[in-house]
């Protein structure tokens, strides 16, 4: 699959199977991640790859999040919270949070150290799709709360950017929709023409 085909290809699969995907496989994942431009090489990414149980640190973090929300602490509402946000969590046999730690040199522009990570995912997502596995990148208010950075230890400065929720394919691809290049592109070829 070229670059270009790999690009117009990709669709988000919200339903993946339950089956492990390789190590080697997930490694070579992130490292498409790590392959994005980023300014002033501050590499400001990092990766929580979760498998198994693991995807329990997600799962609670979501449900405490929601309990906190419902503003019922109660052991009852917390841990039906936390089930919830489990479940949330086990919807693919692999999560992969991917996080922004800007960096701290006054030089750099925080919104670049965004615009790196995010490229980084979609160099995931494609990587992902060339591998002929499937994934979503899921946010929410909850991705961005500060809870969520507790549980994966990441400083108030820091962001999940987003969790991509990877497996292989059980779902159709639904058909990719977008505007016309054109409908989205001012060409200034003379001064007049804005
Ligand atoms: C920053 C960002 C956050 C997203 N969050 C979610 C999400 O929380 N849940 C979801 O189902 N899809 C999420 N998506 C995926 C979009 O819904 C999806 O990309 C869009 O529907 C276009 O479909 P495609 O990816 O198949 O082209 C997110 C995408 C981006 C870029």
């Amino acid at each position: 699959m070229n670059v270009s085909e790999a690009i117009r290809t990709r669709r988000s699969l919200g339903k993946v199977k339950p089956d492990a995907v390789a190590q080697e496989l997930l490694e070579q994942i992130i490292e498409a991640g790590t392959w994005a431009p980023n300014h002033k090489l501050t590499e400001p990414w990092k990766f929580f790859v979760m498998q198994g149980e693991g995807r329990d640190v997600l799962g609670n973090a979501l449900g405490d999040i929601q309990a906190a929300g419902a503003g019922d602490t109660s052991e009852d509402a917390v841990v039906a919270a936390r089930e919830s946000g489990r479940t949330k969590a086990y919807r693919s046999p692999v999560v992969i949070g991917v996080a922004v730690e800007p960096s701290t040199d006054p030089k750099v522009i925080e919104l670049e150290e965004y615009g790196a990570v995010f490229a980084a995912i979609q160099n995931m997502l494609l990587q992902i799709h060339e591998l002929g596995l499937g994934a979503v990148w899921r946010t929410g208010e909850p991705c961005f709360h500060n809870l969520m950075n507790e549980a994966f230890g990441l400083n108030p400065q820091d962001k999940m950017l987003g969790f991509l929720y990877i497996g292989y394919p059980d779902m159709e691809p639904k058909q990719g929709k977008r505007q016309p290049a054109a409908s989205k592109t001012v060409w200034l070829n003379r001064a007049a023409d804005l």
